[in-house]
Parts: structure tokens; C-alpha cells; sequence
């Protein structure tokens, strides 16, 4: 699932279902298709309860979804957001949510969505979609939901890179790190920085984005 560009977003989608094989796992196969042919690099995880979520670190985009299952959120993604560390690696992460279900879309977005976003109000929330069972397998409904997540993701970039500004020393450093992680570093400081209301990134700024980021 992945494809190389410069620049380009890192996404990792977060799901769960009981279902093997079933309709959210083709899904979210047909959703990482759709973000590589965009130019992203793309992996997914099946969420437990219990997991580690600490590669979180590694992705700027956290696509979360699930099915419902009378009623709540498939269990092991609701479980992760109250019980593991996810909240902890979430933190200033861009999102995308979806979910699959029976209901009608109003009843689902009243309903099933504040599910999870009730975990996610300091998040910002880049697209969100209910597929209802005749949509799972249509590919301009599918298509539709990526291009919202691509665009709005690359309207904050854009917003972002305007705003900021780095100083000699600052860009100096960055451009000392190893091309591998530069851009990752780039992209960290800067959300750290914007969360933080500065406008320039200094040598300081840099360092107090590392130790709040744990160096990425
Ligand atoms: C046991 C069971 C309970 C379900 N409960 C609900 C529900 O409460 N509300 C709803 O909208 N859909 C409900 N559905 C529909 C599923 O959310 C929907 O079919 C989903 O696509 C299943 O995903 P899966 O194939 O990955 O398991 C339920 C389905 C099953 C099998």
C-alpha cells in the first residue's frame, strides 16, 4: 500500500471489525488504494484495546473507523481510545473518521460519530463519512471521501507553510538532520509551533517542539 512522492502525507488507517474479510476490511483495502494512487504512503493497523500506539509517531494523518455493532463503535477501537495510550500519540494528529453501518446517515452521525469524537475535540478533523452497506463498494463514494482528506490536508499545508517562518540557525539545523527525517521534523515543529501561536521557529522553538514531541 505504499507510493513514493516528495512531500508526501503519511497515513496510517486505524480500524476494527469482528468480521474478517467482511466489508470494513474491503473498505479500508479500497481506502489505502485510493490515498496511494494520491501520492500517499499508507499503512493500516488493526486497533486492541490494549495496543501500543506509540508508532503513531511515525504518520501525520490517523484515518479511524469502524463498524457499529448494536449500537457502540466496534469494541476494540472504542476500547483503545479510553483504555491504551492512543489519546497520548493523537495529539495534534490530523484525522479523518468513517464508519460503516445499517442506520441512515443523520442517525449515525447523531449517534455513532460523537463516539469518537468526543475523544478527539483538540483534533483536527480533516473528513468524516458513514458508509452505509450499499456504498461500501462504490468506488466514487469511496474516491470522494479521499479527495475531501487529501484537499483539506493540503489546504492546511499550504496555510501552515505560509505562516511560518524559520530563522537561518533554525533552518540550519533541520537542514543538518538526515534527508530520511526532515521533512517529519519539519512537519512536527511546525504543528507544535502553530498549536503554540508562534509565528517563527527559532533554535529554542525547535528544541522545546523535540522534547514535547519526543524528537520527532
Ligand atoms: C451483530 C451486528 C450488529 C449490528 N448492529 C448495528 C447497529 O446497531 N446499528 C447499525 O447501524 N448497524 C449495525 N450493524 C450493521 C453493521 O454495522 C454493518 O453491516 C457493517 O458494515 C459490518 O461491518 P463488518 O462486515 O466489518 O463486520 C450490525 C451488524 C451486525 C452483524
Amino acid at each position: 500500500m505504499t507510493n513514493s512522492t516528495q512531500q508526501q502525507m503519511r497515513a496510517i488507517i486505524l480500524y476494527d471489525s469482528r468480521t474478517s474479510g467482511g466489508s470494513t476490511d474491503r473498505l479500508i483495502d479500497s481506502i489505502g488504494q485510493e490515498l496511494a494512487e494520491n501520492g500517499a504512503y499508507v499503512e493500516k493497523a488493526k486497533c486492541k484495546a490494549t495496543g501500543d500506539y506509540s508508532f503513531l509517531q511515525d504518520f501525520d494523518v490517523v484515518i479511524m473507523g469502524a463498524p457499529i455493532y448494536y449500537l457502540l463503535v466496534s469494541s476494540q477501537l472504542l476500547g483503545a481510545l479510553i483504555q491504551s495510550n492512543m489519546k497520548k500519540y493523537l495529539k495534534r494528529k490530523k484525522i479523518a473518521l468513517f464508519l460503516t453501518c445499517g442506520s441512515p446517515e443523520p442517525m449515525a452521525t447523531l449517534l455513532y460519530l460523537p463516539q469518537l469524537k468526543m475523544h478527539l475535540v483538540r483534533n483536527r478533523i480533516l473528513a468524516e463519512r458513514i458508509f452505509a452497506p450499499q456504498q461500501l463498494s462504490d468506488p466514487e463514494v469511496i474516491e470522494s471521501f479521499v479527495d475531501e482528506l487529501c484537499d483539506a490536508y493540503k489546504k492546511d499545508t499550504r496555510r501552515r507553510n505560509a505562516s511560518m517562518q524559520w530563522t537561518d540557525e533554525a533552518l540550519e539545523l533541520l537542514e543538518s538532520v538526515p534527508s530520511f527525517f526532515r521533512n517529519r521534523i519539519k512537519i512536527a515543529t511546525e504543528e507544535y509551533a502553530e498549536e503554540m501561536g508562534y509565528r517563527e521557529i527559532t533554535l529554542e522553538v525547535v528544541e522545546e517542539a523535540k522534547s514535547e514531541t519526543g524528537g520527532l
